[in-house]
């Protein structure tokens, strides 16, 4: 535990030591000792929004980066019921009484209205929440060639999704995160698992189920972040990385909202009242912007580790293979351009001293993570939408690989640069594609920030 909170406590220094000057932010303004202000989000802003998610985004449109190997068909393994209150609110009418969770039949009736929906609604969702797998015959034929270059080691989670027969390639760019109507007691299920059950709880607090009913049952909105005050501080920062996916993940579906749909195209933009909703202050009783600098320091963590996972990809025997050597240099002189920018990030904290100390604790700590991630992505396989399915897997391992890196410092300072010796630090292709895709999804979620507050100011003017 010691060494973890010695990561947090100095990632904790930074934030209190910036936190200043972006107090005026609309996003850092939220008083209160649980989490001190999270980031100087100007200084992120400005690093993010120009030096990295250019490159990023140019990075990740190259062939190594847009296929992603993933098992979409496995059943889920904690609840039995799902395939009938399946998709979103069109299932609502399916269930039976006894089947809807008691926290929405007593919320609010907005939900049981929505069931009007008829079965078009339902066609729609599954529409949009489907993954096209469209690969062309050459595409598959490189990618069976790429296997073979792929490194084994010590995987940070879902090892039966890559092995998996069932499991298929999928071109991301194909694929884009965005809304896809599944949201409703579906949705909140999952969240709620992961948070309830799988991020360390020290006791037993009834969320309410649907987060955007801050006061429906006897917690209000504050409530769910006092439990928060009780979790040792390595723990809390567990469930902040969780939380900071989750206000992720929300906005890309606010900033990729399907607006309009007619009969030529669809229409897909940004949403203010969807974003509002979920983040505003005053309309989330104050989680709004606690969510949002959860996402902040999701960025930095995953920053972090890309910085130091340099070395690694340094070493000469490593290649980003896809057999076209020419544009395989040339992609890693793009990844390392961008791993040696995100090193000369200025509020990178100091952890010379991280997870150097007792390694016993550390590899407790590592084997408890590791099998929580594992826990939280098999809860993925529970997610109906699978295009959802899809990006919430890609972006559990991703993290999952972040947090292994920075549990690996020390073999990765140790790493040997010839092509003789096989490192003590690997990472899989699949790893490797996720921990870029995941960090991507952060940094456009940072990037978007920018657009809503733009959009935002326009509406008060
Ligand atoms: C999947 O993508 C391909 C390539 O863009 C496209 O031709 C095809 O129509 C798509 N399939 C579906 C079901 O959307
Ligand atoms: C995994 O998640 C499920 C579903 O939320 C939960 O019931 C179970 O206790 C979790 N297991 C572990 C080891 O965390
Ligand atoms: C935006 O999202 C809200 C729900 O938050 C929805 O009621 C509204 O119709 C959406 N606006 C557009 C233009 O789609």
């Amino acid at each position: 535990m010691k060494v973890f909170l010695l990561l947090v406590s100095v990632l904790a220094r930074v934030h209190v030591t910036t936190g200043e000057s972006a107090a005026h932010r609309c996003f850092c303004q939220v008083t209160g000792t649980l989490d001190d202000c999270a980031c100087d989000v100007e200084t992120i802003d400005k690093f993010n929004n120009k030096d990295i998610f250019p490159k990023l985004q140019k990075l990740l449109s190259s062939d190594y980066f847009r296929f992603y190997k993933v098992n979409l068909n496995n059943p889920c393994p904690f609840w039995s019921d799902h395939s009938q209150c399946g998709l979103t609110y069109c299932a609502v009418k399916s269930c039976t009484p006894g089947e809807v969770p008691e926290g929405i039949k007593s919320s609010s009736n907005k939900y049981s209205e929505e069931p009007s929906q008829d079965v078009e609604g339902c066609d729609m969702t599954e529409k949009l929440g489907a993954v096209n797998g469209t690969l062309n015959d050459e595409t598959r034929q490189a990618l069976s060639e790429w296997k073979k270059h792929d490194d084994e080691s010590d995987r940070f989670c879902m090892l039966d999704d890559e092995d998996s027969p069932q499991s298929q390639y999928v071109d991301l760019m194909l694929n884009p995160e965005r809304f896809t109507g599944y949201k409703g007691p579906e949705a909140w299920r999952i969240w709620n698992s992961i948070y309830e059950e799988n991020c360390f709880k020290p006791y037993s607090v009834k969320r309410p189920l649907n987060p955007l009913v801050s006061n429906s049952g006897d917690i209000d909105g504050q409530g769910f972040h006092r439990w928060l005050e009780g979790l040792c501080v390595e723990k809390r920062a567990f469930f902040r990385l969780i939380s900071g996916l989750h206000a992720s993940i929300n906005v890309h579906l606010s900033a990729r909202f399907l607006l309009e749909e007619n009969w030529f195209e669809m229409q897909w933009g940004h949403n203010v009242s969807e974003f509002q909703a979920r983040f505003d202050e005053e309309l989330t009783k104050g989680e709004g912007p606690k969510r949002l600098r959860n996402l902040y320091f999701l960025y930095l963590i995953e920053l972090r580790a890309l910085a130091k996972v340099l070395p690694y990809f340094e070493r000469s025997a490593f290649h980003l293979y896809t057999g076209q050597s020419e544009q395989d240099a040339e992609n890693k002189n793009m990844l390392l351009e961008l791993l040696q920018v995100a090193k000369t990030f200025p509020l990178h904290f100091d952890e010379t001293t991280l997870f150097a100390g007792n390694m016993k604790e550390a590899l407790k700590l590592k084997e408890d993570f590791k099998r929580t991630f594992k826990n939280i992505s098999r809860i993925m396989d529970c997610v109906e939408c699978f295009k959802c399915r899809l990006w919430g897997k890609l972006q559990t391992q991703g993290l999952g690989t972040a947090l292994k890196i920075l549990f690996s410092e020390r073999q990765i300072e140790a790493m040997p640069n010839t092509r003789k010796s096989t490192p003590s630090f690997q990472l899989s292709r699949q790893e490797i594609v996720s921990l870029f895709n995941a960090f991507g999804r952060i940094s456009t979620s940072i990037r978007e920030l920018e657009n809503f507050r733009s959009l935002l100011s326009d509406l008060k003017q």
